[in-house]
């Protein structure tokens, strides 16, 4: 008997689990197909950054007050122009972008779902040839007619029907979620095609893994400070002292410690009490996939699915691991709670 290792392609994996859907008319097959089809291309960009001279700034300053970087730009334009052929989103929010991005011509407005993305996470990263990432959020909308509108854009992460991110690192992947466990495909570069190679995606029970970025130390709230403490202390039973993890890509700090068992913290500051990432199109997205992979996100306090996001750009401390790792942090907060 001949056995023959089968492939799945994302293409054809999507495909499967629409059937699993009675009513899918396929609007979101497409759509992630449109999505993967603009990573596939801006994979192409990064890869040859060290060819050409895409890096360095713009010199532009996006709203948030940071310079863009080229490739920035260029990600952004392409899942942009991706999403608007694909007549199947009619709004967009971006981190380039200062407003939401509706598409009201006869063709988009149509379309059922409004995306919101980081188009180029950890793009600090980009000139040491360090992983950068892409994330992104579906929703559908809940205007009725004409182009998307914010109120589209507004809707806390339990509403969400689609996350996922690529990551463009040694080798490019896209995981993704519609709700029904996380899957990670690579890339095979030579043919351009993503291949199943991470199948239901779970984070371990515990980890051993921190990821902060402790030169923040003296800003950070007493809870945040013991925690890190609680990290170094010698305790075999529970593997500490953890060891510490931190490229500065969410994404790709994500994507370790999902892997091997970590957890990530981004909390508020006395510089910046909300601290840095932005919830709409950073948290909320990452803390679908956790949540899938039976993890936990949380800004400390309240979980991150249910915070209804008030404006496009808005940020949130944030907490995101394995479940149990997640829950001593918020006990470590609730503990050290200034009333
Ligand atoms: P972006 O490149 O989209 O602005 O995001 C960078 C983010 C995130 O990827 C990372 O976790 C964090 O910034 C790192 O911030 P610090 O440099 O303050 O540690
Ligand atoms: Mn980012
Ligand atoms: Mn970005």
């Amino acid at each position: 008997m001949i056995h023959r290792n089968k492939i799945t392609t994302l293409t054809e994996f999507i495909i499967q689990r629409q059937s699993e859907y009675p009513h899918a008319k396929g609007a979101l097959t497409r759509l992630l197909n449109d999505i993967a089809t603009a990573a596939k291309i801006v994979n192409r960009e990064i890869n040859a950054a060290g060819l050409v001279d895409i890096l360095g700034t713009v010199g532009k300053r996006n709203i948030q007050g940071e310079t863009q970087k080229k490739l920035d730009v260029y990600a952004n334009e392409m899942f942009i122009t991706a999403l608007k052929g694909g007549g199947e989103c009619c709004a967009i929010a971006s981190e380039e972008n200062e407003k939401v991005i509706s598409f009201s011509n006869e063709f988009s407005e149509k379309g059922k779902y409004v995306v919101a993305m980081d188009p180029l996470d950890g793009s600090s990263n980009i000139e040491a040839n360090v992983s950068i990432g892409t994330i992104f959020s579906i929703y559908k909308r809940v205007t009725e007619v004409g182009g998307g509108t914010q109120s589209d854009l507004l809707q806390p992460g339990i509403h969400l029907t689609a996350a996922g991110y690529v990551i463009y690192g040694s080798s490019t992947m896209l995981v993704y979620s519609t709700g029904k466990g996380v899957n990670g495909f690579t890339l095979d570069p030579s043919v351009g095609i993503f291949c199943l190679s991470h199948p239901d995606m779970r984070f371990p029970e515990t980890g051993k893994i921190y990821s902060i970025n402790e030169g923040n130390y003296i800003y950070f709230p007493e809870g945040v400070k013991k925690y890190i403490k609680y990290c170094q202390e010698n305790d075999a039973p529970t593997h500490r002292p953890y060891t510490s993890r931190y490229i500065g890509s969410l994404v790709a700090d994500f994507h370790r410690n999902l892997i091997k068992g970590g957890i990530f913290l981004y909390p508020g500051t006395t510089k910046q009490p909300n601290g840095k990432l932005r919830l709409l199109y950073e948290c909320s997205p990452i803390a679908y996939l956790a949540e899938q992979a039976g993890g936990k996100a949380s800004n400390g306090i309240n979980r991150i699915l249910e915070i209804e996001p008030k404006t496009l750009h808005e940020r949130s401390p944030f907490f995101v691991g394995p479940r149990s790792m997640v829950e001593t942090v918020e006990t470590f907060m609730r503990q050290n709670h200034k009333k």
